[in-house]
């Protein structure tokens, strides 16, 4: 298949490559539904509250402060209510699963978006690598936290990447996940995405009710703050060529608001999506005892959390 054909290639949603976040939802009436999106000041998060918000779902963003996550919802979404959440500090996670809980809403969807990605050198927090605290840990204390708050038919959507083939030989380095033993950008990365991946495949089969589901995305390969901690020489070739070969933020919010919100990806659990398509990961992302067992080692590590 041509590059071209590839980007106007559909799957057996209809929908493909070059869907928008738009297109997936056109029609979809969703007044009286409540989402909540993580990192909703920027790149993908910000362009799903907006759409979700534009079909008519109340959205509960949040960002690292309740400042970031005001001054988001005023900008795409007014109807939509911010939230401080920074995924790498437990207490605010935790306060944000308290804020939530008082707000009463019932959840149709939690969208956990927010993501860092190949920081060049080590960084900890509370003894663990960052990404994988961010993207993983803090993730699992706020869905893990709100899950009584879902919906019936409630959906968890974890963006994980494509990326997550690049995690280390076995998935998860449970020996090292503070990253002191060695670190690789990238491979760090890989790691917390597969985390994401394993997480959503765990929670499928631990959802409080069998209608509701937890899959996982990979969104495309969109030019968004998340290069920040990229080589600046490829932020500006990626500028350049970007609006050629990469997808557009409109493009990449689309599999996440179809996964959370389409009719016909009710009731599909513990996969991985791109392009608004069921898609195979690698092969130990499927792994259900890696799954379960990152779960576990998770929640002993969260007890210990202050
Ligand atoms: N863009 C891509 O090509 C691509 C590809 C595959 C997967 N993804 C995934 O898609 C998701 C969205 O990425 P994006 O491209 O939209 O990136 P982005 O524009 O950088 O947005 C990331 C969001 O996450 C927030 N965030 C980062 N660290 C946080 C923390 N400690 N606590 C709370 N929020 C935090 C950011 O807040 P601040 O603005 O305050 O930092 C921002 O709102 C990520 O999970 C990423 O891994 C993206």
């Amino acid at each position: 298949m041509s590059l071209i054909e590839h980007f106007k290639s559909k799957g057996p949603s209809g929908f493909g490559y070059g869907t928008t976040a738009e297109q997936a939802t056109e029609g979809l009436d969703l007044k009286g539904k409540t989402f909540l999106v993580t990192g909703c000041n920027s790149g993908l998060g910000e362009e799903t509250m907006r759409v979700l918000a534009l079909r008519g779902a109340r959205v509960l963003g949040t960002a690292r402060t309740e400042a970031k996550a005001k001054e988001a919802c005023q900008k795409v979404a007014p109807s939509a209510s911010g939230f401080a959440c920074e995924l790498s500090d437990p207490a605010s996670v935790r306060a944000c699963v308290e804020a939530v809980k008082r707000d009463g809403a019932r959840l149709d969807g939690i969208i956990a978006n927010a993501g860092i990605m190949a920081l060049p050198s080590l960084e900890q927090k509370h003894g663990y690598e960052l990404q994988f605290f961010t993207n993983h840990v803090g993730h699992f204390l706020l869905v893990t936290g709100l899950l009584d708050r879902l919906t019936d038919a409630g959906r968890v959507v974890m963006l994980s990447s494509d990326a997550h083939k690049a995690a280390p030989k076995g998935g998860i380095e449970f020996d090292n996940l503070s990253g002191a033993r060695d670190y690789a950008a990238w491979r760090a990365y890989g790691q917390s995405k597969i985390a994401n991946l394993l997480f959503a495949k765990e929670l499928s089969t631990r959802m409080p009710k069998p209608t509701q589901t937890a899959n996982a995305v990979h969104p495309g390969v969109i030019q968004t703050n998340l290069g920040r901690h990229m080589n600046p020489v490829v932020n500006v070739v990626f500028g350049a060529v970007g609006p050629l070969v990469l997808k557009s933020i409109p493009q990449g919010a689309a599999t996440q608001c179809y996964v959370a919100t389409h009719p016909s990806a009710a009731g599909i659990t513990g996969k991985y999506f791109k392009d608004c398509n069921v898609s195979p990961p690698r092969a130990d992302a499927e792994d259900a005892a890696l799954a379960k067992r990152l779960w576990t080692e998770t929640e002993k590590l969260v007890a210990g959390l202050p």
